[in-house]
């Protein structure tokens, strides 16, 4: 299958199967992910591989796969028009995975601020595949040329790294990519972040320095896609604040960072800005802006929730829309990796 010389537009993210969807990731991707699929060719996966870089109980893994993307069709995606699967079932992408392995090298995993962090102390006992995440993570991008990669402020670190090794393998293997037929001997496009919006980083609602995560054990610090209204209110009414009235500028949030995190949920929520949240309620007490926060969360989640639930009734057809997704995702990585495995002297019978 002949592949275009320049790569079209195409874009590619994804979300791990683990723990409950929150606010951070509809508000920094998923919003983004549902806006894009009207103007672009979209690619969204469940990344269940990288899911068990860390240990998952098999039955709950299945169930948490179907979870995400009964939320991901909840939130506005059309698998009519986005491709939406579930990463296993599209073995290119762990294909392509070993030869990125091959190109990246040590000094620039031993950076990666995510590892550190969810290594912990015992570093010694994490599994390779967590070592190897964010390489996993370039070859689910670069699977498909991707050019455009929605995503939180969290994952700017991991495309950096992706792009690096997409340039190394473009470097590394010049030649081979010109003889191939790729004049200007790029055969990976270098994607680009799309980070964008006020809720790029989502913070916890306990503590306005840290970053709201399925990982935190206080479930008050974040408020779940499966949360009920009264759970979305309580959480929100008992968000950590400071005993000063909600400033009249943006500047002013400075310093402020649970002011600064719950305005940039409210703006993300009424797809406005921080500076209109703040003209509408700066100088006001909290607990006014609060009240209306909850009444806005209740009323932008609520039906995504009972969406969530009416698809989840139904898991047989979540399977079959996966199981469709993947047939056309592999459609299109196939011949790619394919390519790429021609690129380092493969032979194919
Ligand atoms: P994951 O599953 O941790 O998060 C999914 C998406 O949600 C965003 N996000 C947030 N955004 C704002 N505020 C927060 N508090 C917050 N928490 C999470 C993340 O930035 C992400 O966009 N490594 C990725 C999954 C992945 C991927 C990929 C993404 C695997 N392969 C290829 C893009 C392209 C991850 O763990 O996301």
């Amino acid at each position: 299958m002949q592949l275009p010389q320049k790569p079209t537009p195409r874009v590619f993210s994804g979300m791990q199967p683990t723990g409950n969807l929150h606010l951070g990731n509809y508000l920094g991707a998923m919003v983004r992910w549902v806006e894009m699929q009207n103007s672009h060719e979209c690619i969204y996966c469940v990344v269940d591989m990288h899911a068990i870089t860390l240990w998952q109980d098999p039955g709950e893994l299945k169930q948490a796969i179907r979870s995400v993307t009964a939320a991901y069709i909840a939130a506005g995606l059309d698998p009519d028009k986005s491709i939406l699967f579930n990463q296993s079932q599209v073995y290119e992408h762990a294909e392509l995975a070993w030869i990125l392995n091959c190109v990246a090298r040590l000094g620039w995993l031993n950076r990666m601020t995510q590892f550190k962090e969810k290594a912990g102390k015992d570093r010694e006992n994490a599994s390779v595949g967590l070592y190897a995440y964010p390489v996993l993570m370039a070859a689910d991008i670069l699977a498909y040329r991707a050019t455009h990669v929605p995503v939180g402020e969290d994952q700017k670190q991991h495309l950096e790294l992706c792009r690096d090794i997409a340039q190394k393998f473009n470097n590394d293997f010049s030649a081979a990519i010109r003889a191939a037929g790729f004049e200007d001997g790029t055969f990976f496009p270098l994607p680009e972040p799309v980070i964008m919006g006020p809720a790029t980083r989502v913070m916890s609602l306990r503590d306005g320095t840290k970053k709201m995560s399925k990982s935190e054990p206080s479930d008050m610090s974040r408020i779940n896609l499966t949360d009920d209204a009264d759970t979305i209110a309580r959480k929100i009414g008992r968000a950590k604040t400071d005993p000063h009235p909600l400033p009249e500028s943006e500047a002013e949030l400075e310093g402020r960072p649970e002011a600064d995190n719950l305005v940039g949920i409210y703006a993300a929520l009424a797809d406005t800005s921080k500076a209109a949240v703040l003209a509408k309620f700066g100088g006001g007490q909290f607990s006014t802006f609060k009240a209306a926060l909850s009444e806005l969360a209740v009323a932008r989640l609520a039906p995504v929730n009972a969406e969530m639930n009416r698809l989840l009734a139904d898991p047989a057809e979540i399977d079959r829309i996966l199981a469709t997704g993947a047939r056309k995702a592999q459609a299109i990585a196939a011949p790619i990796v394919t390519r790429a495995k021609d690129i380092v002297g493969f032979l194919r019978s």
